[in-house]
């Protein structure tokens, strides 16, 4: 652990008490600390999707920076049109929809939501009790965790609900919502299945009532697919598991996008909302708009992703749940929920993130909840390799 006090912040962290481990290199799936190997079982903040290492996705970063390495947001390029097709054809070949660029998650939310709002004429946005949307004001004010508490956020605008796991047909949701007044509401904005904050998976039942809100009100449905999006739940996007019931309006995606190897993110706008800007302004922009590096990596990683989804992953996924269930006979284990290769594990224990680090696995680990999100190309042996660890540390 480093002693000498940065001349940078820690994020989310007391300055004084920050945790951290030494990072030398990585090789594919490990990160290397001090001469030692310590396992990334959660893709580090779940962007890492395709490894620590991946030379297709970075290749394609250098290629692109041989040719075109950046470019004015104005820039109209073959490799711009080309990966907003592929993005938009893997969230829906029947729904129409265009493509906002954008570089991270929070980014995307806050475009998100100012569509909505510029669209609807609105200002208050619906969201879940249990969430994380990102840092920036906006974000953070749609958020229902510690992070939201800690500034004082634009959280006038946010009805909050509650979520499946207490709600679970979404009436007391639909009560909230009719007793506020659909009139002054926007849109609901959900992460289609909560992922830093303990995946909840929400059965069809609340999501067929969301959808039905939304459309008895008039109400703008904005998913977060930061986490859930790229293979991550086991189908392309968190929302294709609720296909039949679900039509988002916007769907933010970011992380994952680029497997983590160039900061990235992207607004999916459906066609009926992107028609309200033919003859009106747009009023979204940023400086590093569609940035050429990272539309080559969001090529590179699609490509990957296809050849991750043709190899094994449902096989991976398989494995991945063998092992969970077989965690559920520990004793300080309460309860495991999980989708894909995404998981929570709910202990009873006086462990902290740092007993992960010493055992070498690096895992998301906060208020007595792990979470698991292994890369998607994760071999057999190093997954088997986590669960070893994890059994160990949690053992009786
Ligand atoms: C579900 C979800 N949405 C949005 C974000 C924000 O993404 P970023 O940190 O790239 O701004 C996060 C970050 O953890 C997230 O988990």
């Amino acid at each position: 652990m480093s002693k000498v006090k940065p001349p940078y912040f820690y994020s989310w962290s007391k300055q004084t008490s920050p945790l951290t481990f030494d990072v030398d290199s990585s090789t594919d799936f490990h990160y290397i600390s001090n001469n030692n190997k310590v396992l990334d079982f959660s893709s580090t903040s779940f962007q890492a999707s395709f490894g620590l290492k991946n030379a297709q996705i970075t290749d394609a970063i250098t290629q692109q920076s041989e040719v075109l390495p950046l470019a004015t947001p104005k820039a109209t390029f073959k490799l711009k049109d080309d990966v907003s097709i592929k993005l938009k054809n893997l969230i829906s070949k029947d729904i129409q929809g265009r493509i906002f660029w954008t570089s991270s998650g929070a980014e995307s939310i806050e475009n998100a939501l100012k569509i909505a709002r510029d669209f609807t004429g609105k200002d208050v946005i619906v969201s879940r009790q249990r969430s994380y949307h990102g840092a920036s004001l906006g974000a953070l004010s749609v958020g229902g965790d510690w992070r939201t508490q800690a500034v004082s956020t634009v959280d006038q605008w946010t009805l909050r609900i509650p979520g499946p796991e207490t709600d679970p047909e979404a009436k007391e949701a639909r009560k909230i919502i009719e007793g506020f007044g659909p009139e002054k509401i926007a849109g609901i904005c959900l992460e289609v299945i909560t992922g830093g904050n303990g995946v909840i998976v929400p059965g069809k039942k609340w999501y067929r009532e969301i959808q039905d809100i939304c459309d008895d009100y008039n109400l703008i449905l904005i998913l977060d697919e930061v986490i859930c999006g790229f293979g991550r739940t086991g189908n392309d996007f968190g929302f294709h598991h609720y296909q039949d019931v679900l039509k988002p309006d916007l769907i933010c995606m970011a992380k994952a996008i680029t497997g983590g190897f160039f900061p990235m993110g992207a607004v999916w706008v459906n066609e009926s909302l992107a028609l309200n800007y033919e003859h009106k302004v747009l009023p979204c922009g940023l400086t590093n708009y569609a940035h050429p590096l990272g539309l080559a990596a969001t090529n590179a990683t699609l490509n990957y992703y296809q050849e991750v989804k043709e190899n094994s992953l449902d096989k991976r996924i398989l494995f991945f749940n063998d092992h969970l269930s077989e965690l559920k006979n520990i004793s300080s284990v309460k309860e495991i929920r999980s989708i894909g290769l995404l998981a929570a594990i709910e202990i009873d224990s006086n462990l902290s993130w740092k007993d992960f680090i010493q055992k070498r696995i690096f895992v998301y680990f906060s208020n007595n909840i792990l979470i698991l999100a292994p890369a998607l190309n994760m071999p057999f042996v190093y997954l088997e390799e986590g669960f070893k660890k994890i059994n160990t540390i949690l053992g009786d």
